[in-house]
Formats: structure tokens, C-alpha cells, sequence
């Protein structure tokens, strides 16, 4: 993997926001490592979203950026959110967000967070089988239920389908089964997968939730929410469809849909968040082994750059340097790995940087503000970025 370095600033996509410009962050007297999120770029990106799928709610799905900065910007506009767990919706209460505006997505939940959510006022629910729904009744009874339908998410960097869906076939048993046992059988939803670049993906999972619509609806059985789950990609170093393509595929195939549910529901995480932020790690040490250039930062796979592991290296993050000067400066290749003491948290091969990259650089990580603080440890007593934030929230 290259990391595309074109530009006076190498690395740095002409998109970037203006916000977290390279000057910018040059300029930023802060010690690394340090992960810095626009807020007017998250707030700009959830309007850009509302704007491509007319007529769809966003429910922010909270576990890809948890900060309370990114998620009073996000509530100012007016979106709800969904959450993974009852910790997810302390935090959301603490925030001052009405529970009854939370949808609880996870389909396997802990019997004490269905009651405690239960308690505060959350009322829907996603399950994907009889056995959630037997805890939902016991910890939520009459609760609004959501199934979660399995569907294709081969075109997306993180599949997630084997872990959780039902069927078509038993997806329409168990909504039957929750209207049964005294719940209320209320929506469909799906996720396509996260980073999914392929607008038909969204069209083939409607399609497939329109004819679960049309089976149930011969029960006498019709749905009052759609959840197109998220998914909804961010650009790294190379592109992906644009918001405006995947609205158009969505609007589209909703249109086409046995009858309109009153709620649309969207989850996007990563669209949302992911080029608000910039990830900062110091030039810890550098040095050649194996015939290869090796450099060392002080944040690592577990200091935030998980997803780099999760696809085996084949990550590509837009990177730049401090020590990023003329383009026709020589470059070489190197291997980019962590602070610690332990060999696995390597997170990028084969990245051309300048060949004067030394300890006191700094390397600027783009596109980090999804799914990096979420997952950032002190492994090896190496702290996590710490969270700055610029522009409002909202
Ligand atoms: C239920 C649910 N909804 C939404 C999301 C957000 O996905 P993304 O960040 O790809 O938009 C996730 C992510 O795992 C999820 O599990």
C-alpha cells in the first residue's frame, strides 16, 4: 500500500478541511500524540448527509465517535442517535438527549442494559433472534422491536453479517413471534457493512427489506420504521461514491418500496465523523532493518489506528509530515509502526515518506476521526491521543 503524496504538501487530499490545514497544524504547540476533530466539518457533513437522503432521519451511531464535543454538534442539528450499550446511553443522558429519541441497535444486549435503557425511556429495540426477544420481553415488556435482517455487505471494508442478521424467511418468523408475545413488531433495519463503496449495496437491501414489508404485510403485520443501518463511506487516500450517488441509489430504491414506513432511519458512524479529524503521532525513532526503513510513532494499532489491523495493513489513511517540504525532495519507502514493545501493532507498510523524516517529526495521520478514540488503550503505558477540538459545537 501507497498512501497517494502528490502536491506541495505530500499526502494531504485537496479536500482536507480548511480547519485542520497542514499550516494550521504545524503551527498547533501541542504535544503528541494528539487527535484534533473540526466540529463545522461534522456539523457541514451531517447537514451534506440530511440534504442526499431526503425525508431519512439520522440517528448518529455513537460508537464510532463518542467525544461529547462531536456528539452536542451532531444533537444541535437535530439527529438522534444509536447506541451499542447502557454506557453509550449515560453518556448520551449526561448530554441532556431524551432516551426516547435513542435507537438501541446492538441485536444482543446484556438483560441489564434492556432494563436500565427500558427504565429510562428507550423504547426500540433491534433483535435478529427468538432468544433476544425472550430477554426483551422479560426486561422490556411491550417494547418496540426491530429485526435485523441479513443482507449482502461483500463490498464493504468491515462485513458484519456474519455476526449478526436473520434470514429473510426468519426474519419474517420472528416479527411474527415478537407480535405474539406482546411486543410491538415495529421496523426492519440492515447494515451493509461499514466503508461499503457500492450505492447498489444499499438499492439490493432495501429491495430485500421491501419484499420481508410484503410478506408481513399478508399478516396483517405492516412496519412502522425502515433502518438503513450505516455504512455510508468516508474518503481515506483514494476516493469513494459520493454522499449526493448513495442518496440518489437510496431515494431511488425507497421509492420502490410496497409502501412507505412513517420512519426512514439512517445510522451513519464514519461518513459522518472520519474527515473531521487528524491524528498526530511524534517521531519516536527510526531505523533500517531487514533491508527495510523502519520509523516509530507514538501512537500505535492501540492507540487508535485499530482499523489498520483489522484489514491487514490494507489501510489507507492520507498521511503528510512535518518534514513534508518540496515535493521533488526525496522520498523513500518506510514501515510505520508503534511505540511499543510489541511487534503487532505495526500499521502501515510501504508508505512513501521523506527521506529526512527523524525523531521530533511529526506524522499526520487524515481522515482519523472514525473508530480511533473509541478503540485507543495506554497499551504499554503509552497514553491515548488526547481529543482537541476545533470550529463550534453547534
Ligand atoms: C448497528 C450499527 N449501526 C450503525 C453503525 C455505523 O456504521 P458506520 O460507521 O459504517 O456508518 C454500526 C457500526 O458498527 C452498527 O453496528
Amino acid at each position: 500500500m501507497t498512501a497517494a503524496l502528490t502536491g506541495f504538501a505530500p499526502g494531504v487530499p485537496a479536500h482536507w478541511p480548511a480547519g485542520l490545514s497542514p499550516e494550521y497544524l504545524a503551527r498547533l504547540d501541542e504535544p503528541t500524540p494528539y487527535l484534533v476533530t473540526d466540529l463545522d466539518t461534522v456539523a457541514r457533513r451531517r447537514a451534506a448527509f440530511a440534504r442526499a437522503l431526503p425525508g431519512v432521519r439520522t440517528f448518529y451511531a455513537m460508537k464510532c465517535n463518542p467525544a461529547p464535543e462531536v456528539l452536542t454538534t451532531l444533537a444541535a442539528g437535530g439527529a438522534g442517535f444509536e447506541i451499542a450499550s447502557i454506557g453509550e446511553l449515560r453518556t448520551l443522558r449526561r448530554l441532556g438527549v431524551d432516551p426516547a429519541e435513542v435507537l438501541y441497535s446492538n441485536p444482543v444486549k446484556p438483560p441489564a442494559h434492556i432494563a436500565e435503557a427500558h427504565r429510562a425511556g428507550l423504547w426500540r429495540f433491534s433483535f435478529d433472534s427468538p432468544d433476544e426477544l425472550a430477554k426483551i420481553v422479560e426486561y422490556a415488556p411491550g417494547a418496540a422491536v426491530y429485526v435485523r435482517l441479513r443482507v449482502d455487505d461483500s463490498t464493504s471494508a468491515f462485513p458484519l453479517s456474519r455476526k449478526f442478521g436473520a434470514d429473510p424467511a426468519d426474519a419474517h418468523d420472528l416479527m411474527l413471534l415478537a407480535r405474539r408475545l406482546g411486543l410491538r413488531p415495529y421496523g426492519i433495519t440492515f447494515h451493509v457493512g461499514s466503508q461499503c463503496a457500492d450505492p447498489l449495496a444499499w438499492q439490493r437491501a432495501i429491495a430485500a427489506a421491501g419484499r420481508l414489508m410484503t410478506a408481513l404485510r399478508a399478516e396483517h403485520l405492516e412496519i412502522a420504521m425502515l433502518n438503513l443501518g450505516g455504512g455510508f463511506p468516508a474518503r481515506y487516500a483514494t476516493e469513494v461514491p459520493s454522499i449526493e450517488t448513495i442518496g440518489a441509489a437510496v431515494t431511488a430504491a425507497l421509492h420502490r418500496l410496497p409502501y412507505r414506513p412513517g420512519l426512514i432511519a439512517a445510522e451513519p458512524g464514519r461518513h459522518l465523523v472520519a474527515e473531521s479529524a487528524v491524528l498526530a503521532a511524534g517521531v519516536v525513532g527510526r531505523t533500517r532493518r531487514g533491508g527495510e526503513n523502519w520509523l516509530y510513532v507514538d501512537v500505535s494499532a492501540y492507540h487508535g489506528l485499530m482499523e489498520t489491523l483489522q484489514t491487514r495493513n490494507g489501510w489507507d489513511y492520507p498521511l503528510w509530515t512535518s518534514a513534508a517540504g518540496h515535493p521533488d525532495l526525496p522520498r523513500l519507502p518506510f514501515v510505520v509502526t508503534g511505540p511499543s514493545c510489541d511487534s503487532s501493532d505495526t500499521m502501515f507498510h510501504d508508505v512513501s515518506l521523506p527521506a529526512t523524516i527523524d525523531v521530533g517529526d511529526t506524522l499526520y495521520i487524515g481522515s482519523a476521526g472514525a473508530y480511533t478514540l473509541s478503540y485507543a488503550s495506554a497499551f504499554n503505558g503509552f497514553p491515548p491521543p488526547t481529543p482537541l477540538f476545533v470550529g463550534s459545537p453547534g
